[in-house]
Formats: C-alpha cells, sequence, structure tokens
C-alpha cells in the first residue's frame, strides 16, 4: 500500500468509503483480513487479475474467505437487469449471507453492476472494487453510482451506494487494450482540467511519452492516486450531485450527443474519446462565451494531439444541437453546461444549445 493514498469519504454515518492505492494490486488482499464471506464479481476479460487476487490471499490473510466468484460478460448489452438478477441469483445459490462482500474486480461496466446487485440482494450488503480499467479507476469505481441500462437508456436504473473500498493499481492495466486506456486518459485529463493544473500538464507529459500503460512507470500511478483524490473530494462535498458533482460532467453535454449520433449511424466511438472532443468544444464555447481567454481551446487542441486524444467531432453542431436538448439534464430548452475559466477551473452556465 503507498503511504500517500489512503482517503476517507463520509456521506453520512452509515455510507463509509475508502479509496487506496498501490503499485501491485496484490495490495489489496490484507484489506480482505476478517472477512468471512467474499464474493468475487470479475469480467472474464481479466480472470487473470482474479486468479491473483486469490494467490495474494493465499499468502497473507487465507484464500478460505472467497467463498465464490461470479464471471460475467462486459458489454453495453450485458449491462442490464437480467445480469444483475443473474449476479443475485448466483449469490443466493451460493449462500450468500447478509455478512457478505462482493469484491468486482474489472472496468466501470463490472463495477456499476456488482455494486448495484450488491445494493438490492438482501436488502443491501456490502462491496468493493478493484478497476481494472482507466477510466474506471479514475472515474466509474469511485463515488458509488452504480446501476444498469434500461433498454436503449443508459444508466436508467440504479443506485448511489458506497463501496466499502476502491483499490487503485496502475499495475492491472498491463493488459488493457491501448484504444481503452486512451479513453480513460480522457477522463483523467478530464479530472485535472477541472481541477488541477499542475497536474494536466503532467499527464500530458506522460501521456506523450508512451504509447501504453507498462511504458509510463510511477507517473502513472502517481496520477490516477491524483484524480481519485479529486473526485473522492468532489463527492465528499455532494454525494448526491445536488450542484459541484455536475462539474465532473465537463465535455460530457457535447460527447453524450456525439455518442447518440455515433449510435444512430452505426459508428464505433468510445465514452472517452467523445469527451475529449467534448472538451475541445467545450473550451471553444468558453472562448465565446468569455468565461475563459482567447486561444484556450487551440492550446488544448495541441496538448490533445500531443497525448493521442481526438479532438475533432465528426458530427456538426447542427446534427448535436437536438440531442444535447433531448438530455436528461436539460430543463425547459437550456441546458447546464461546465464552461472553463482557465486550465484547472470550471463554472456553470445555463445555455441554449
Ligand atoms: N458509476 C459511475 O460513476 C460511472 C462513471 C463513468 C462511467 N461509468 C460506466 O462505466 C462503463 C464504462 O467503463 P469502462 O470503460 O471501464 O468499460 P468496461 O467495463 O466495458 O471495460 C472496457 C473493456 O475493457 C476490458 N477490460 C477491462 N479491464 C481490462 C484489463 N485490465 N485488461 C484487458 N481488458 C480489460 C473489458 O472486458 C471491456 O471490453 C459505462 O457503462 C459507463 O456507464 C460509470
Ligand atoms: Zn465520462
Amino acid at each position: 500500500m503507498t503511504e500517500e493514498l489512503n482517503i476517507n469519504i463520509e456521506v453520512d454515518r452509515l455510507q463509509k468509503s475508502r479509496v487506496l492505492g498501490g503499485k501491485s494490486f496484490r495490495g489489496l488482499a490484507p484489506l480482505l483480513e476478517g472477512e468471512q464471506e467474499v464474493y468475487l464479481v470479475y469480467d472474464e476479460q481479466v480472470a487473470w487479475v482474479a486468479t491473483e487476487v486469490v494467490d495474494a490471499l493465499r499468502e497473507t490473510s487465507g484464500a478460505a474467505c472467497i467463498k465464490g466468484a461470479i464471471a460475467i460478460d462486459t458489454s453495453e448489452e450485458e449491462k442490464s437487469m437480467d445480469t444483475v438478477l443473474a449476479i443475485c441469483r448466483q449469490l443466493l445459490d451460493a449462500g450468500a449471507s447478509r455478512k457478505a462482500l462482493v469484491l468486482a474486480i474489472g472496468g466501470g461496466i463490472t463495477t456499476d453492476m456488482a455494486g448495484f446487485a450488491a445494493s438490492i440482494y438482501k436488502r443491501g450488503i456490502r462491496y468493493a472494487n478493484l478497476p481494472t480499467t482507466l477510466l474506471a479507476q479514475v472515474d466509474a469505481a469511485i463515488g458509488g453510482k452504480t446501476g444498469v441500462n434500461l433498454d436503449s437508456y443508459k444508466n436508467m436504473l440504479g443506485a448511489i451506494v458506497q463501496p466499502e473500498f476502491t483499490y487503485l493499481s496502475a499495475d492491472v492495466l498491463r493488459t488493457l487494450p491501448p484504444r481503452e486506456f486512451r479513453s480513460g486518459a480522457a477522463e483523467l485529463v478530464k479530472t485535472f482540467l477541472l481541477g488541477d493544473a499542475a497536474a494536466y500538464e503532467e499527464a500530458i507529459g506522460l501521456l506523450s511519452s508512451a504509447e501504453k500503460a507498462d511504458g509510463m512507470g510511477d507517473g502513472l500511478q502517481h496520477l490516477i492516486e491524483r484524480a481519485a483524490a479529486i473526485k473522492a473530494g468532489v463527492v465528499q462535498r455532494d454525494p448526491f450531485e445536488k450542484g459541484e458533482r455536475a462539474k465532473l460532467n465537463l465535455g460530457h453535454t457535447f460527447a453524450h450527443a456525439m455518442e447518440h449520433e455515433a449510435r444512430r449511424q452505426g459508428d464505433d466511438l468510445t465514452h472517452g474519446e467523445a469527451v475529449a472532443m467534448g472538451m475541445i468544444l467545450a473550451a471553444e464555447l468558453s472562448e465565446r462565451e468569455g468565461t475563459a481567454q482567447k486561444g484556450l481551446a487551440a492550446r488544448l487542441r495541441a496538448d490533445f494531439k500531443a497525448a493521442g486524444l481526438p479532438t475533432d467531432s465528426p458530427y456538426p453542431m447542427e446534427v448535436l444541437r437536438p440531442a444535447m436538448l433531448r438530455d436528461k439534464k436539460a430543463t425547459g430548452g437550456t441546458v447546464r453546461f461546465v464552461l472553463f475559466k482557465e486550465i484547472g477551473q470550471v463554472e456553470f452556465r445555463d445555455l441554449e444549445p
């Protein structure tokens, strides 16, 4: 466990969470000490991580606490109530009691579904996260939002329930495909753009220096921890998104519209790619609205290019506008945009798209 990362999130007396991190993900084993019933819910693509967690436990507190391992397929189609029910059914068949802990091992789809299953099984059991994508490490696995899609509506069903802990280790990213890595990098960069100018510079430098996670050394672990700390701070101050938490939507109004259009046209676009391009559009809008100085968008464009992030939306604004108005956050013809003041600082503006 690294000394520096040990953050507490306390929503209220009952909902407390910890974010921890270490060079090797095997460092999470001691956190399971004293547990009597642990059920792994893992993405099949990272079965190797689940295996190593069990090995690490054998060497420390013992693997006897592992009472079951539930493998799931991950895709947005499988991110459904059916899969959550299948997880609950397997917990029940295995005899999971109300003292059980679910340990989610995988990307955001896995942590969202395992967390949701835990939040409803026997009216709620505890869960913890070992996120294995960069996106889940800096975003999805922190903050307690869990859930599934309903038909074509994304994350329409769910609950906000904090995990016992989230363990962050760049070590698990070794096998993450480069495109998934860059997609997560967009959220990493987003977090710094809204909260830490110095870390932003560092992130652009590191992402420009190497193609893959394993070429980035300790610098990557440090940045993951820094981004997680920023997100944890926002969640701590505003767990139910009554205000500040919406900052995390920087670039997302545009991104959601792009993702909508991509689905309509059958284009292949990841969430992170859309977020990167959405942040450039947000910077352009900030310049036009006068919240940020001229030159910001050009600066971000150059940085993103160097860092291997996409910059220019394939869809024109006329196409994106109707989708933005349908966004679940739009009210009465206006949309709450997150605009830049400068790198590291943002503010809200209600505008007509
Ligand atoms: N709860 C939240 O606050 C929150 C925030 C952001 C996103 N999300 C959700 O997260 C999901 C996206 O998360 P994601 O990008 O992590 O998706 P994901 O879980 O689908 O993972 C992406 C892909 O990488 C594979 N994978 C994961 N880890 C790997 C590893 N270490 N090596 C090799 N392959 C690996 C997965 O099998 C999958 O194919 C979306 O459903 C989104 O709605 C939730
Ligand atoms: Zn996002």
